[in-house]
């Protein structure tokens, strides 16, 4: 309290609040995910536009085959956040990810700063992923029925185009399901997700047969700093793991089921990761790899048609799931800002019959489909990874602070190793920062001065936790 008398910025929400909070009130959740249902939903939020689309583009312009390599690299920058994510959902169970943990531990203006940053991560992730869905889904019309969309309507204005429609109606659709309910769309998402595994599984099994290995040389055309800013972009194929903390609230034995369902689904994408991109670049030269479309463009280059239509289905079944859950995040992230009072009570409003937050879906919905309709990929694509490594260095040196601060606390799961792992954690993801493109970095500080304008003209005095919780 001390903190938080000398400055209410520092304020930290104690975590039996947060914890009781979650199990009670008016704003309460239904609890209906079982540890099958989370680890899917993993693996859903995860493999997505990252393998499906941006391998081709960092293969061709960033690293050549040695992008097996930065798959690794971004696989152990990820793993180690993984640890530390498992950690604090273990703890502090209650949707909102990051900016829950951070809430609990490094008070509300980094807390702010996370949530805030978490909006790239998920809503702005959504875009990038809505754009290859639209990519893919192009592709398939063409090639199983020959529709061909007139560019004007695939394309953003900054890529030769007018809007991309594919990509904002897919959103529409996304935020219908999410209104509707959790258990619904979860249904949908575990069958969506099987789809994407055994779409993934017949391209490597497939592809295997077509690997020449004198396309891996040379191995790396663009040197080792050429694996470093593949690792930075194909980051992106990784996000997703720590959106299983978001649904903590709906979890029916949080402290168990997420950690399993964290670092269980992180592990299966690496391993298919890995392979998927070994087979690809071996398969076809990585210069002509850089298209919208380059999973299923790879076997249709090898005389594979029908494999890569087959491809292009499992591609937009899968990409479907990622929507699914980005778009879910979001909205439970801005539920949990707005039931601490740092964004409007509109964004923690419940629906009376479907129990789900309607009107922040809608929103959320809304304005994403506007972004993905008019911005191209890349740009969206690197925000998101520059807006989830800065959460990932927070969540992690929240870690350290938290077993400093609350040694006693009950944690279902432990990061071993600590501070080593913490540490390297923060290491892994800064060094990913840096090899981002310098525009990126600048448009990402642009984005956190915006918020912190935010915090200091709103948020700040709108804050539940003086009011209600300071005694
Ligand atoms: N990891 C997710 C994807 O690649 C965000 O689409």
């Amino acid at each position: 309290m001390a903190e938080t008398q000398r400055n209410p910025i520092w304020r930290v929400k104690p975590v039996d609040l947060i914890l009781k909070q979650g199990n009670e009130g008016e704003h309460s959740l239904k609890r209906t995910l079982g540890p099958l249902s989370i680890t899917a939903m993993g693996i859903g939020a995860i493999v997505g536009t990252g393998i499906f689309v941006l391998t081709g583009v960092a293969a061709a312009k960033y690293a050549g085959p040695g992008l097996i390599l930065s798959f690794i690299v971004a696989g152990i920058a990820s793993g180690l956040a993984a640890i530390c994510y498992a950690e604090f959902a273990s703890t502090v169970p209650i949707s909102g990810s990051a900016y829950t943990y951070s809430y609990a531990t490094l008070g509300e203006l980094i807390a702010w700063i996370i949530g805030w940053d978490l909006i790239l991560e998920y809503a702005v992730g959504a875009a990038a992923v809505s754009i290859g869905w639209s990519g893919y889904f192009t592709d398939f019309l063409k090639s199983l029925f020959g529709i061909t969309i007139p560019k004007a309507l695939i394309a953003s204005p900054f890529s030769g185009g007018i809007v991309n429609l594919p990509a904002m109606l897919i959103i529409l659709l996304i935020t219908v399901l999410l209104v509707i309910g959790t258990s619904e769309s979860s249904g949908f998402n575990n069958i969506m997700v099987g789809i994407k595994l055994l779409v993934i599984l017949f391209f490597i099994v497939v592809g295997a047969f077509h690997v020449h290995t004198m396309n891996w040389q040379p191995f790396l055309p663009f040197g080792v700093g050429g694996v470093f800013s593949g690792a930075s972009i194909i980051f992106f194929a990784y996000i997703g793991f720590d959106q299983i903390s978001t649904s903590a609230e709906e979890a029916r034995n949080p402290s168990k089921d997420l950690p399993i369902g964290i670092i269980l689904s992180l592990t299966i994408c690496t391993l298919l990761y890995i392979l998927v991109t070994a087979v690809l670049t071996g398969m076809v030269s990585y210069k002509q790899l850089d298209v919208s479309s380059p999973v299923s463009h790879a076997l249709i280059l090898v005389g594979l048609n029908t494999a890569g239509s087959i491809i292009s289905v499992g591609a937009i079944c899968g990409l479907t799931t990622v929507l699914l859950v980005l778009l879910y995040g979001q909205s439970r992230i801005f539920f949990s800002m707005a039931r601490d009072g740092l964004l409007p009570a509109f964004f923690s409003h419940v629906h009376p019959r479907f129990k789900t937050p309607y009107l922040s879906s809608i929103l959320i919905g809304v304005v994403v489909a506007l972004v993905a309709g008019l911005t191209p990929i890349d740009i969206v694509a690197e925000l998101t990874n520059i807006g989830t490594l800065t959460a990932f260095v927070l969540v992690s040196a929240a870690v350290l602070i938290l077993r400093r601060t609350q040694p006693d606390l009950r944690r279902g799961f432990r990061v071993p190793w600590v501070p080593v792992i913490p540490i390297l954690s923060i290491l892994a993801s800064l060094i990913l920062i840096v090899s981002l493109p310098l525009v990126t970095i600048l448009r990402f500080i642009i984005w956190l001065v915006l918020g912190l304008i935010v915090y200091f003209l709103y948020s700040r005095h709108a804050s539940k936790l003086e009011k209600n919780y300071a005694d």
